[in-house]
């Protein structure tokens, strides 16, 4: 979908289909929307009041103009109560919006800038970001494309002193989206075409296009560098590992050095601890992290942050056979630390424990933030929609906090229990790499808490939001890209 940015009046936008908005408990229609009612001689009015249309956030209705508009179909959709409006509201009030107009089979669609009372920047990239993002499919794999296809979305701006900050916005909500989406198609695609190699080859070519560094090390490499947990579940797979280093250097005077880190298991079927068949069933979506990593990456060279930003993905399958790692087996860590592994199927925390210490060690980071698929007791905890966030520095989990609001994307804090720490005691080696099932997600946290040390560090447990079973109001089921509109938030918050 390619987005343009035009001149008003919304009476003279030439297009399929044009999407406005409206408000709850407003029944008169003001303009701009009531001057559309007039062109189309009080039909519009007809129609919302024979389908009792409310203004709720979500709610839709449109109309045939017969000629009486250059636009040939209107579009309402609802924004709730002018008091409470949100960025939220605007994006999903825009992809419902452009998804509808998909569905009656518009190829050029138009949408004003919906929503008054919010800056108009933030206002134009919401909206750009929910259209983009409600209108994702995936169909790389089916005979069928999905023929009813928007081509080209006009946001309308009246206002001519506006166009400057609504082109800004709309530029970088396409960014956030389309970064969201590239992480989307790499996590929906299967684990036999998207395995190690895969990434790496993904992540050279991107940092070619971005012009980002990159270095991948092969297994030598880590052996060289002591990544012995990594490697470790890396061993049961005819998969080669990739270590994936990207980074993105600002043009001024830098300000902090970032390390994001994602949990890149390109397949997860639990190693010799095997997963049964229905936990198995979703496991290429195990390196979401990894995906969310390259789609931030992606977007940088456009967003320019003041920051050092170093991508960080290490990639491995963790699979079954007569030479993957044991049950009991100990491994060692890039900083020396030894784990028992205590389940196989424990493996993300061991391969970030080895990206952890090599953004320490190598990357010298100020500050690390991984984000991974990483337990079920999260999803249990929190569900399919939010995130938890687990972190050592309270700065740093606030100012997340504040970008995930403002993203869009739910994440709560959960807490480093320090005497669950015992729970990770091993009789053989300086820790076990699980405890008991109780508090699954707090015990996987205090292992990487561990490796991070006094550096400031966050966590994303990303296991419920980065896949969902049903639709939601920003995207088809499958592959959200959940956290990286919330680290590119984080990332472009100080200018
Ligand atoms: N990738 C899984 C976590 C997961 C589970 C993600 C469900 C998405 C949905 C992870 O590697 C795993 O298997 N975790 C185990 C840890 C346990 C063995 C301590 C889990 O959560 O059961
Ligand atoms: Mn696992
Ligand atoms: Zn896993």
């Amino acid at each position: 979908m390619k987005l343009n940015v035009i001149g008003g009046p919304l009476s003279s936008v030439e297009a399929d289909a044009l999407v406005v908005g409206l408000y709850a408990e407003e029944p008169k229609l003001r303009d701009p929307v009531a001057r559309l009612d007039r062109a189309l001689g009080g039909q519009l009015a007809e129609v919302l009041s024979a389908e009792r249309f409310q203004g709720k956030p979500g709610q839709l209705s449109y109309l045939h103009t017969a000629g009486r508009l250059p636009a040939r179909r209107l579009i309402v959709v609802g924004l709730g109560k002018r008091a409470d409006l949100t960025l939220e509201t605007l994006r999903r009030a825009a992809s419902a919006g452009v998804r509808r107009a998909r569905d009656l089979g518009a190829r050029v669609a138009a949408i004003e800038t919906l929503g008054d009372r919010l800056p108009v920047r933030d206002r134009a990239h919401a909206v750009a970001e929910g259209a983009i993002l409600g209108a994702y499919t995936f169909d790389r794999y089916k005979r069928e494309k999905a023929d009813k296809r928007v081509d080209e979305l006009r946001v309308v701006e009246a206002d001519g002193r506006r166009r400057a900050e609504t082109t800004e916005g709309v530029r970088t909500g396409e960014v956030f989206a389309e970064s969201t989406c590239f992480a989307r198609d790499l996590v929906n695609s299967p684990a036999n075409d998207v395995h190690p190699t895969y990434l790496a080859k993904a992540a050279v070519q991107l940092a070619k296009e971005a012009k980002l560094g990159i270095k991948v090390l092969e297994r030598d490499e880590c052996e060289k560098l002591g990544m012995g947990a990594f490697l470790g579940v890396a061993a049961g797979s005819e998969q080669p590992p990739k270590f994936i280093h990207l980074w993105y250097t600002p043009a001024g005077k830098r300000r902090r050095r970032v390390a994001v880190i994602g949990k890149g298991i390109t397949f997860d079927s639990g190693g010799l601890d095997l997963k049964p068949a229905e936990g198995m069933l979703r496991m290429k979506d195990d390196m979401s992290g990894a995906a969310a990593v390259l789609g931030i990456m992606r977007a940088l060279p456009f967003l320019k942050p003041p920051f050092e930003v170093h991508g960080l993905i290490a990639a491995t399958e963790n699979m079954p056979s007569g030479s993957a790692v044991r049950p009991g087996d100990v491994l060692r860590a890039m900083n020396g630390t030894t784990i028992e592994v205590g389940n196989t199927d424990a493996e993300g925390r061991l391969t970030l424990a080895d990206a952890i210490c090599y953004a320490a060690e190598k990357v010298q980071a100020d500050e690390v933030i991984d984000m991974a698929t990483l337990t079920g007791a999260c999803v249990v905890a929190l569900g399919p929609l939010c995130s938890g966030l687990f972190s050592n520095d309270e700065a740093l989990a606030a100012r997340l906090t504040v970008a995930a609001e403002r993203a869009g994307e739910r994440l709560w804090r959960l807490p480093l229990i320090d005497e669950y720490r015992e729970n990770l005691k091993s009789d053989v080696a300086d820790m076990n790499n699980v405890g008991p099932r109780g508090g699954g997600a707090i015990t996987a946290g205090l292992f990487l808490k561990e490796f991070a040390g006094e550096r400031p560090w966050a966590h994303f447990d990303i296991a419920g939001p980065a896949f969902v079973e049903k639709d939601v109001p920003l995207g088809p089921k499958g592959a959200t890209g959940a956290a990286v509109r919330t680290i590119l938030a984080y990332l472009t918050a100080e200018r």
